[in-house]
C-alpha cells in the first residue's frame, strides 16, 4: 500500500509518516522543507525497508500543487492524507490579510484540489481512502481564530458530503478532528504566546503519535469521523448539541482567556 501525506515534515504529518512506515507501507511525503523531508524519508526507508519518496511543494503555489497532482495521477496511491495546514490567531481586523488568504489557499483550496485528483485516480481502480485533517475547531465558530475555524468547518462539511457521494464506490472518505495536539502548529502563529496562560487543561493535550495511531485505526475500520481522545469526543458532542448562540459565547470566553480578543 502507498500513502501520500501532505505536511509530513513535522507534527501530525511526520507521525503519520512514521506510523505508515512502521506498518510497512510505502510513503510519499509532501511539504516545503526539503531537508526535513529527506531526513525523515531516509531514516524510515532504511529502518523499515520501505520505499519513501518526497515531493517538495508549497501547496499555496499552483505550480507546486501540479507536481503533487502529477504524482497522484501515477495511480498507485491507496491513501491520500490531506494534513498540511496552519492556523492564524488574533482579532480578524488586526491580522495580515495576505496571511489569511494563504491560510484559505492551503487549508481549503489545496485540500479540494488534491482530493479531486485523488478521487479521480482512485475511481479508476475503484479503491482508496481520502483522509482530511480538520479540527475540533470545525464544530464551532472560533472567535479569535475566525478564518481558521471556518476553513476547518469547510473541511468537515466537504468530507462528509464527499463520503456520501462516493458511498456506492470502493472509496472511503474520512475526516479527522483533533483537539489540542503538541506540534509546531502553535509556534507558527500567535497561538503560542497567546496560550502562555492556556485555559486548556493538561488532559486535553495529545501527542502527534497518539493522534496518528488513532487515524490509522480509523482507516482500518473505514470510519467516517475520527475525533481523537475522550475529552475531544466529549467536547465535539457538546458543541454539536448546543445552539450556535451558546457555542459562540463559549468560544468568545475562551478567546478572552487566551487574550485573542
Ligand atoms: N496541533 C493541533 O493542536 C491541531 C489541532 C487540530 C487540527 N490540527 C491540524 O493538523 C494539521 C497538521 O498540523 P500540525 O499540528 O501537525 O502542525 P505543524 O507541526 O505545524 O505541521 C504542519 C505541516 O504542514 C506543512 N505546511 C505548512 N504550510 C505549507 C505549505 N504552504 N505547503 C505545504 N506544506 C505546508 C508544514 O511543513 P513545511 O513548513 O515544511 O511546509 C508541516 O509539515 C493541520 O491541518 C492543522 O490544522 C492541528
Amino acid at each position: 500500500m502507498a500513502i501520500l501525506i501532505t505536511g509530513a515534515s513535522s507534527g501530525i504529518g511526520e507521525s503519520l509518516a512514521r506510523e505508515a512506515a512502521r506498518r510497512k507501507h510505502d510513503i510519499v511525503l509532501v511539504a516545503r522543507r526539503k531537508d526535513k523531508l529527506e531526513e525523515i524519508a531516509d531514516e524510515l526507508s532504511k529502518r523499515f525497508n520501505i520505499h519513501a519518496e518526497i515531493v517538495v511543494a508549497d501547496l499555496t503555489d499552483q505550480n507546486d500543487i501540479k507536481k503533487v497532482e502529477k504524482r497522484i495521477t501515477k495511480n498507485d496511491i491507496d491513501v491520500l492524507i490531506n494534513n498540511a495546514g496552519f492556523g492564524s490567531a488574533g482579532p480578524f481586523a488586526e491580522l495580515n490579510i495576505e496571511n489569511e488568504l494563504n491560510e484559505i489557499d492551503l487549508n481549503v483550496r489545496a485540500l479540494v484540489q488534491l482530493s479531486y485528483s485523488g478521487v479521480k485516480s482512485m475511481l479508476e481502480r475503484d479503491i482508496g481512502t481520502i483522509v482530511n485533517i480538520s479540527s475540533l475547531a470545525s464544530y464551532m465558530p472560533m472567535t479569535g481564530n475566525a478564518v481558521y475555524g471556518a476553513t476547518k468547518a469547510f473541511v468537515t462539511s466537504f468530507s462528509h458530503a464527499l463520503r456520501e457521494e462516493l458511498g456506492e464506490t470502493g472509496i472511503n472518505v474520512m475526516v479527522v478532528c483533533p483537539g489540542m495536539t503538541s506540534t509546531e502548529f502553535f509556534e507558527r502563529s500567535k497561538w503560542k504566546d497567546a496560550t502562555k496562560k492556556s485555559p486548556y487543561p493538561n488532559f486535553m493535550w495529545q501527542t502527534s503519535q497518539q493522534v496518528a495511531e488513532l487515524i490509522f485505526s480509523g482507516i482500518d475500520k473505514q470510519r467516517t469521523v475520527v475525533v481523537p481522545g475522550l475529552a475531544n469526543k466529549f467536547a465535539a458532542a457538546i458543541a454539536s448539541s448546543l445552539p450556535g448562540s451558546v457555542t459562540r459565547k463559549i468560544t468568545a470566553l475562551v478567546a478572552k482567556g487566551r487574550r485573542l480578543r
